[in-house]
């Protein structure tokens, strides 16, 4: 019996055009095994990966008909079929997937913590994204942990990474670190990063839209929340700004207001997708990308083996146990109910404690 795979696809050139297709899963080769998707989550980040999908590379990790993308997802999956000799039906496994019911994943560099898809279409790309962890040799897994995991920990990493990086760079001699798009579950775990790790002398403040203020001043992970539309008021004191929203206009405000007072502009994210408007000759220093695998290989060097995994679990450890008092998981179950939430986040229409969970087939 030929199996068939639900494919939710996009239009690379217009995110607002989507659309289901069934296709018929394909053969495994020798080495291959075939995984079942069982749920993943899905943020902002994910409609990130979309909007940067041909700048970036993230169309190629699933290859989808001319004009059309599968935007990628973190997620967990079964394996249902096995043509490699070490590793079993049944196995569970948790990365990278498609938004699908299936995925083919060439097993290669197999250990009992995880194995890579050794794809072609996929080896130019960087590493994480081609790691799978088998969740079934992890004492630590419970099912309980998946939604926080799937959810926040791709985000987490980077959120660490930023604080380490800024903390490694003696803050740029700041007094303040602005976060844009405060709400963002990034921008959440640096101020917490930032936070737990007592920062002498930094104060943190958040940007938000009016809607998700309230929210943000609630965790308590922020010195100071303001609205965008408040930038003006800030303090003209030195400050960093690590930029999540990506937006062209809350980017000019921040440049235009601190000027050379601005001692270092991180661009992140792209939370404000529609809002890509670019300000050439903006005052202040030129804003540079955030690459999180230069630092992690810096503290690689600096810190020997496991070190750099060891400080970021304790950070996570605290983390979930924080989010347990907002974050609110849901899943949506079916195709009818994927995609709403991806027009949901898409829009900007979902709350910033929602956690969505996703399930394409029952
Ligand atoms: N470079 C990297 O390595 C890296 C790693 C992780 C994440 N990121 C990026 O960080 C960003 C945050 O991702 P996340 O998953 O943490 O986001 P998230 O939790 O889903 O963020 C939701 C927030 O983003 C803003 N937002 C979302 N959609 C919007 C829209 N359509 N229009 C206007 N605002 C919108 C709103 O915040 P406000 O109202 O507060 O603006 C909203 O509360 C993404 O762009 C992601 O790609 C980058």
């Amino acid at each position: 019996m030929t199996l068939h795979s639900q494919d939710f696809l996009v239009s690379r050139g217009d995110l607002r055009r989507a659309e289901w297709r069934t296709q018929p899963v394909q053969a495994l080769k020798d080495g291959d095994i075939l995984v079942k998707i069982d749920h993943f989550a899905f943020t902002a980040n994910n409609i990130t990966y979309g909007v940067f999908g041909q700048a970036m590379g993230y169309w190629n990790f699933f290859p989808a008909p001319e004009g059309l993308g599968r935007i990628p997802v973190w997620g967990f999956g079964n394996v249902v079929e096995s043509r490699h000799p070490g590793v079993a039906v049944g196995e569970r496994l948790y990365g990278y997937f498609p938004m699908s019911s299936y995925l083919v994943i060439e097993a290669d560099r197999a250990s009992p913590a995880s194995l890579i898809d050794k794809a072609e279409h996929r080896a130019a790309l960087a590493a994480v994204y081609n790691n799978y962890q088998r969740v079934s040799n992890d004492a630590g897994h419970t099912t309980e942990i998946e939604p926080a995991q799937a959810i926040l920990r791709p985000l987490f990493m980077t959120s660490f990474v930023i604080d380490d990086f800024l903390e490694d760079n003696g803050f740029f001699g700041a007094k303040q670190v602005i976060l844009s798009s405060a709400s963002s579950k990034t921008s959440l775990g640096l101020a917490f990063a930032l936070k737990h790790a007592a920062r002498k002398g930094i104060e943190i403040i958040g940007l938000t839209s009016d809607a998700n203020k309230v929210f943000v001043e609630n965790t308590g992970y922020y010195d100071k929340v303001v609205t965008y539309d408040a930038i003006g008021t800030l303090a003209k004191d030195t400050a960093v700004f690590v930029d999540m929203a990506g937006g062209g206009s809350v980017r000019a405000a921040i440049h235009n207001h601190f000027a050379e007072a601005l001692a270092y502009s991180c661009s992140v994210g792209g939370t404000h997708w529609e809002d890509r408007e670019i300000h050439e000759a903006l005052p202040g220093p030129k804003p540079t990308l955030f690459f999180a695998p230069s630092q992690i290989k810096k503290r690689h060097t600096d810190w020997g083996p496991g070190e750099l995994d060891k400080r970021v679990a304790g950070v996570w450890t605290a983390f979930l146990a924080d989010v347990a008092g907002w974050l609110k998981v849901s899943e949506g179950v079916g195709p009818a109910a994927v995609e709403a939430i991806y027009f949901e986040v898409l829009e900007g229409r979902a709350r910033p404690e929602q956690g969505h969970m996703a399930r394409i087939e029952a």
